[in-house]
């Protein structure tokens, strides 16, 4: 059976409770094959997969009071306790795209206090994070009244919904390797939400780390969603798309095995086609810097050197995410300190490892 979006709006929903708050932390995660590409309704071109990670989170309150049902969104939104009207209208374009699902929305009025663990705008997808953690308030309050849907409803319609929000924001429900986006390499994958990796994945990836360098952290000058578009029309699509789909068949037996060699081999080239594609726009552009590249040809080298198992991928930013497994860590953190750290904005690098998903906070 093929699910629908009509699997996820409520038959019927009341709900009696006056007022009260929900608190969710969700964290940010990264692709190993990338989603760079759609369709209408954040529908993915390709299928992709990500590392849930474990560090860099985003902490969401959502407090919520009746009010009369208008016509219009009610809702004011903070950052680390400082009031952001610059983020409405972002949230206001994600309630439209959940109402449907959500009809509950316009009878609140709602307080959204939100922070992050890492730099905003850092390039670290904060929308990952953010979006998923705001889905998931929302969805508790529908749990209020609906306490009888199960966890799978409520994992997947919470994906579903992040999704609305932010492609991305889909796979950070979850850990700890998610997959969305349907296609025939992986059994139940779908679409409309992300689906846990199915399949045998040896225990070298169980604590895979995931150490970020902050090369810029300034505002991005193209937002993914304007790259995403920019896919309509691109002379590479449609190639593209089919080798995300290879990749992702690709990627099964390296999972199982745990060979780090062509582990390294299939991450790094999936993150320089995703900087291909936004260079090979019309029209072009380039996120990342002079130093993304200093840190690449200093990792290689020092693959090389060492024979140690350290490789990157970059999201859509300069920042570098290096990839490489546990017992490795102290040699490769040193050779990150010692010669790439110099070229990180104020030396700010993140260590991160892969993670297992949301978790709500309990008063
Ligand atoms: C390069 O999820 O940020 O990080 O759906 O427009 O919000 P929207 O885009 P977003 O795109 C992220 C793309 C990427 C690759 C990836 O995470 O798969």
């Amino acid at each position: 059976m093929t699910m629908t979006e009509q699997h996820f709006i409520p038959k019927e929903y009341k709900i009696s409770k006056e007022k009260g708050q929900v608190t969710w932390e969700s964290p940010s995660n990264i692709a190993l094959v990338k989603y760079w590409g759609k369709k209408k309704h954040q529908i993915p071109e390709n299928p992709s997969i990500s590392f849930t990670l474990n560090n860099c989170k985003t902490i969401t309150t959502l407090s919520y009071s009746k009010k009369e049902s208008g016509n219009d969104f009610s809702f004011e939104v903070f950052l680390d306790g400082e009031k952001k009207d610059d983020f409405k209208p972002k949230i206001k374009t994600f309630f439209e795209r959940v109402e449907a699902y959500l009809p509950f929305l316009k009878d609140f009025h709602f307080k959204i206090e939100t922070s992050n663990t890492f730099p905003h705008s850092s390039g670290i997808a904060s929308s990952a994070s953010g979006m998923s953690a705001m889905a998931l308030c929302l969805l508790s309050l529908e749990k209020l009244n609906n306490p009888e849907i199960t966890d799978l409803y409520f994992y997947q319609k919470a994906s579903f919904l992040a999704r609305l929000g932010s492609g991305s924001a889909c796979r950070s429900i979850e850990g700890d390797l998610i997959v969305w986006g349907e296609t025939k390499a992986v059994n139940g994958s779908s679409d409309l939400f992300g689906v846990k990796y199915p399949y045998q994945v040896h225990e070298i990836f169980k604590e895979y780390q995931d150490t970020i360098l902050l090369v810029d952290k300034g505002e991005k000058q193209v937002s993914s969603t304007v790259g995403h578009n920019l896919m309509y029309e691109h002379p590479y699509a449609e190639n593209r798309f089919k080798q995300a789909h290879e990749n992702l068949e690709k990627l099964k037996p390296i999972l199982e095995s745990g060979d780090l060699d062509q582990f390294i081999a299939l991450v790094e080239s999936e993150a320089l086609t995703l900087h291909a594609m936004m260079m090979t726009s019309m029209p072009y552009f380039i996120l990342m810097k002079p130093n993304t590249l200093e840190i690449i040809n200093k990792i290689w080298n020092f693959r090389k050197n060492t024979g140690l198992h350290i490789g990157f991928t970059l999201d859509a930013g300069a920042n570098v995410h290096i990839l490489y497994p546990k017992n490795e860590a102290k040699v490769i953190l040193e050779f990150i300190k010692n010669e790439l750290v110099v070229y990180c904005q104020n030396e700010q690098y993140i260590c991160d490892q892969i993670g297992f998903g949301a978790n709500q906070i309990k008063e």
